[in-house]
């Protein structure tokens, strides 16, 4: 079947099995290699994105359940040369070891930003509890979203 989906602002058809999960349309037929395959069980947050507005792993939702909703990946939220504050933000506190799990905590560091633009240190990381990471670097992830919020309190 084909499915028009819209991404980061852009309309594709994309023609794939119905059940297909969304994370696999996103890395494969359109290469956003944003969005990561961690668990592919909905566990871990590697793959999430905004879909319709609302943080979604993208590994647990099928293509045919994303309908119009408009969709936006870490590609969508800035480019190199003008990255968004949370992207700066993550490069200048350098929140990440290896950096599989950043995908995940910039998607979920964006929709609370977008909810509370004033976050508490406790409510950073209520938001980011559930992004899972071996990462040795939470304190600077808290930062950083502390930072950005800074950013976009100017
Ligand atoms: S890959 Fe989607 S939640 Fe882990």
């Amino acid at each position: 079947m084909s499915y028009q989906i819209t991404v980061n602002g852009e309309s594709h058809v994309v023609a794939a099995a119905p059940e297909t999960p969304l994370l696999y349309v996103l890395r494969n037929d359109l290469g956003l290699n944003g969005p990561k395959f961690g668990c592919g069980l909905g566990q871990c947050g590697a793959c999430a994105a905004s879909v319709g507005g609302t943080l979604t792993r993208t590994c647990s939702i099928a293509l045919r359940d994303v309908g119009d909703a408009p969709i936006v990946t870490l590609e969508g939220l800035g480019t190199t040369l003008k990255l968004h504050p949370l992207q700066k933000a993550f490069i200048d506190e350098q929140a990440a070891q290896y950096g599989y799990c950043s995908n995940g905590m910039i998607m979920a560091a964006k929709a609370l930003l977008d909810q509370n633009r004033n976050p508490s240190e406790d409510e950073i990381k209520d938001a980011l509890a559930n992004q899972l990471c071996r990462c040795g670097v939470h304190n600077r992830v808290v930062r950083a979203v502390r930072r950005a919020a800074m950013e976009l309190e100017r």
